[in-house]
Parts: C-alpha cells; structure tokens; sequence
C-alpha cells in the first residue's frame, strides 16, 4: 500500500487505475483506526476493484472548545492496520494540502438535515464535514464511498448532498461495529476512564430499551425520549439529546408517521458519545 500525501500524485495513481478500468472505493476517515473503520474498508473491497483510505483530521469540522488537538494520531498504526486489511492507496494530507488558502469561501450546507440533532450542539460541524467530503470526492473521484451508520446524521448529509449535487458516486452505509458490551466503536472512546467506560455501554443498551418500547407498542415518541433521558442521566451523563426521528429527514415524525431511528448522545466526563439504533427498516 503507498502512503500520499499530496494531491497530484494521488490524481496520477487514481487515473492510471481508471485507465485500466478499475473501480475505485472511498473509506474517508480522521485516522485513529479500529475495527470499525476496516469493516468499512472490507466492504469497499467487496465493491470495488482499488480502496482508497483517507486519514485526515478535518480542523474544518471541529469548533472552538473542541478536541482538535487532543484528536488522536496514530498514522503509523493505521498503516499497519490498513495494510493487513488490504488497502490499496492512504491518501494522508495535512491541512495546508487540503485548505491551502486557510478556510475555504466555498463550503456545503445541507440545512434541513444538519440543523438538527448533533448540529445543535456543534454549530457549523456538519458544514465542515459535508464540505471536506465534497473535496475528497473531487480528488479521489470514487465510484463509490462507503461511509458508518454510527454518524447516522453525517451518512444522510452526505446521501443529500451526493444526491443534491449529482455527483456520480453510489454511498454504501454499513452497520455500527460495536464492543462486546454494545458500546459502539469510536476514536473517542479512548478518552474515557475506566470508571466512564464501565459506565458507557449504557447508552447502546437505553437504545435498545426505546426500540423494544416501541416494538411492544409504545408511541408517545415525546415521552418515551423522556424516559431515556432519564434513565442516561441516572447512569451518570449528561445528555445532549436522545431523539426519536424519521430515517430519511431525521425529522421528528408528524402526526399519523411512526418513527423509525432513535438517535443520542451524550457525555461522560469530557467524552461525547453518540449512538443511534433504526428498529424501522
Ligand atoms: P471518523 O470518525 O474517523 O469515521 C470514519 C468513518 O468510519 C465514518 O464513515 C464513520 O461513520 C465510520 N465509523 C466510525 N465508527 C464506526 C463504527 N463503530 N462502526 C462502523 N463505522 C464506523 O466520520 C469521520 O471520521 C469524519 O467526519 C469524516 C467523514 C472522515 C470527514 O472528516
């Protein structure tokens, strides 16, 4: 696997693939890997003849008071990861690479479905996420990026915007790869001590307790997201939203629709974590 950092070599590489007609896959990611990054990279490789990984930790999409500096980089450890699990190119730019100019004056928002949920408590985050995506899909040109369902918010922005945009590129979303205890894989969960990660698989598991709710019958969505709240703040967080929503809109459902996602997150300590669980497919 070659390691790029600039972006005309990683343009010859990619139009000699294409010149062999070979498909290419996209695995975006800040680096830090586990598990649930290379379950994306092996779908990539079921669907693609080449993968590209990209590790770049986006400053665009971190606020002010944000863990942009702490943000783990691990960039030798996730080639070795990257390599066993048969990644073809690492495209790992700095940030004078990918904003040559500083901040850039063209960026991409996506409003209906970014001024919701994570994007109430981190303004401006899913503009910087939404307009790095864009440029990464400029630069490597997929056929098709492959993207977790574990930023559920983040996946149906980017679908938006794919769709919105015509870009000529199919989005796969994969499954939440999750610890044995339910806790969903994450770069952050290294920030949590042992005491916040004993307490962590809460989360996953009051999830699960809103979709069985609602698979026994419950639809009082108001109230069920209540009783979850609750029931996060008895475990020790402090809750930024948990959220009963439509799949396609992320809006709340409208008199009549049932909801279909129940999206959370909340902080232990320091650490924001987030979850969401589809019992509606
Ligand atoms: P990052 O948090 O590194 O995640 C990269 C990709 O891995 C995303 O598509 C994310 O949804 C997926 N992922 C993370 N944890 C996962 C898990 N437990 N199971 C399955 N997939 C998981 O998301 C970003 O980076 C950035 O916002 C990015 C899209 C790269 C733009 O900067």
């Amino acid at each position: 696997m070659q390691t790029i950092h600039t972006i005309p070599p990683l343009r010859q590489r990619i139009a000699h693939w294409r010149q062999q007609g070979e498909q290419i896959a996209l695995v975006a990611t800040m680096g830090n890997l586990h598990r649930g990054h290379l379950a994306l990279i092996e779908a990539a490789r079921g669907v693609a003849d080449r993968v590209v990984a990209t590790v770049f930790v986006n400053p665009l999409q971190f606020g002010a008071g944000e863990d942009l500096a702490r943000y783990p980089r691990t960039l030798a450890e996730d080639q070795r990861l990257l390599i066993a699990a048969g990644c073809d190119l690492l495209f790992a730019p700095d940030a004078a690479q990918i904003y040559p100019h500083g901040t850039p004056q063209t960026v991409v928002e996506v409003p209906l479905l970014a001024n919701t949920l994570c994007g109430l408590n981190r303004p401006g985050h899913f503009r910087g996420v939404a307009t790095v995506v864009l440029k990464l899909f400029n630069m490597v040109q997929p056929d098709v990026a492959v993207f977790g369902e574990k930023d559920f918010q983040q996946l149906q922005i980017i679908r938006c915007l794919v769709d919105d945009l015509n870009l000529p590129l199919k989005v796969i979303g994969m499954a939440t790869v999750r610890e044995d205890d339910g806790l969903a894989m994450s770069s952050r969960n290294g920030f949590l001590n042992a005491a916040e990660r004993q307490l962590a698989p809460a989360l996953y598991r009051t999830l699960q307790g809103v979709a069985a709710a609602v698979a026994a019958g419950a639809s009082d969505w108001a109230a069920l997201e209540v009783t979850a709240c609750n029931t996060l703040q008895q475990a020790g967080f402090v809750v930024d939203y948990v959220a009963l929503r439509r799949v396609a809109t992320l809006q709340p459902p409208t008199a009549g629709e049932d909801a279909e996602i129940v999206l959370a997150a909340a902080r232990l300590g320091t650490t924001r974590l987030i979850d969401n669980l589809i019992f509606a497919r």
